[in-house]
């Protein structure tokens, strides 16, 4: 169905006009070589609201009809690309039927919620020749492109040591207005399936592959309104040698924010801050030798406990570079700068923080 090569507009269908829907819409329409054509929701009410609010052509309320009109050229005719804003226990079903289509497909986090749907994620979409790009916009802050090219250039040296800590606050309501969020079924997990996901990706690609993970997970303050995890501990063993240890909440009031140190070989540390959640991560501390630098982060009237819709429009800037980075991948027939297979790993970690919670035990990855 796609037919893309530099010079090309391309035309793109946002699936799930939800929350993050609009984070995707301002993304692609800050690229002058890319068109909404349509979008969909199978709340067709809410896809034909969000279609005449934003003056998008189309709007259909499901996926069967959108591709069916993507394939008449008498109809919607061709699309390029696909977001998938749909709750992530619907990602397979949406990005198989798409990646069958000939459609190039940029999916939200966290890909799937089992590293058998994802890895089907994959080879469908490989199958199919078409790119399957998956939003770890963090990835894109300057500072943790910074940190990877400390590490890269040999001043951190080889990581040895890391430490992820999300230390989040969410409502009750959070949990009980949205009806998907906080079950096993159709959330797939909690703080880790959502928010540490996110810190977890760009601990990995900072720090390699893990090769053993020993977690532990509880619910503490949410368990009126979820039955998955609303915190988790967990220490991590790469195939370097290298050690990590995460810890994930969303039951801490007010919030503190996320932080990420690497130390490397050369004993330099660095250490990254995302406060208040949401805004752009900054290298906070920075120590190589007998220097250290500290900066502070965050402006003192900061609200620690950030509404959600805040929290979702100070990512927008993120999701404008990794939307524009998938549309070159598209013109230019290159990988995107992260894949299905790493957002792969990245699930394959968090799952196996509850697998090792679940049994006890310590729990290996093969690579
Ligand atoms: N990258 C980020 O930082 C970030 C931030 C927020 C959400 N997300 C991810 O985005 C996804 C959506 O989250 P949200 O908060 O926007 O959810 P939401 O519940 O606000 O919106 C989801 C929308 O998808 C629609 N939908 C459900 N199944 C569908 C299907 N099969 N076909 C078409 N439409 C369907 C629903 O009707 C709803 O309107 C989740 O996977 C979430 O983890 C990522």
């Amino acid at each position: 169905m796609s037919e893309s090569s530099p010079g090309t507009t391309l035309k793109v269908a946002i699936i799930g006009t939800g929350a993050i829907f609009r984070n995707h819409l301002e993304a692609y329409r800050a690229l002058g070589n890319v068109e909404i054509v349509a979008v969909c929701d199978v709340n067709k009410e809410l896809a034909v609201r969000t279609a005449q609010e934003h003056c998008i052509p189309r709007a259909f309320g499901s996926v069967a009809e959108l591709l069916s009109a993507a394939n008449d050229t008498t109809d919607l005719g061709r699309i390029d690309v696909v977001s998938v804003c749909t709750p992530h226990p619907t990602h397979e079903a949406v990005v198989t039927e798409v990646a069958e289509a000939g459609v190039h497909v940029l999916c939200e986090k966290p890909l799937a919620i089992s590293l058998e749907s994802s890895q089907r994620m994959v080879d469908v979409c490989r199958r199919n020749e078409v790119k399957l790009g998956v939003l770890f916009q963090r990835r894109f802050w300057p500072a943790a492109q910074r940190i990877k090219a400390l590490i890269d250039d040999g001043t951190i040296g080889q990581p040895i040591l890391g430490h992820v800590s999300v230390m989040l606050h969410r409502d009750p309501s959070y949990y009980s207005a949205t009806p998907w969020r906080g079950s096993w079924d159709t959330d797939g997990g909690g703080v880790l399936m959502t928010q540490g996901i996110h810190y977890i990706d760009l601990l990995l690609w900072l720090m390699g592959d893990v090769v053993e993970v020993h977690g532990h997970i509880n619910t503490f303050v949410h368990q009126a309104h979820m039955e998955t995890e609303d915190s988790a501990t967990a220490t991590l063993r790469f195939a370097s040698g290298a050690m990590a240890t995460v810890q994930a909440s969303t039951a801490v009031t007010p919030g503190l924010g996320v932080q990420i140190r690497i130390t490397g070989t050369t004993g330099a540390s660095v250490q990254l801050t995302e406060f208040p959640e949401g805004t752009e991560g900054r290298i906070d501390m920075f120590g190589t030798g007998t220097t250290l630098e500290t900066e502070p982060t965050w402006p003192a009237d900061a609200n620690p406990n950030t509404p959600l819709s805040e929290i979702n429009a100070a990512l927008v800037p993120f999701h404008k570079l990794q939307v524009a980075d998938f549309v070159n991948a598209v013109l230019t027939d290159t990988e995107p700068a992260v894949t299905g297979e790493e957002a792969t790993k990245a699930l394959g970690v968090l799952l196996a923080i509850y697998e090792s919670s679940e049994t006890g035990k310590p729990v290996k990855l093969s690579l």
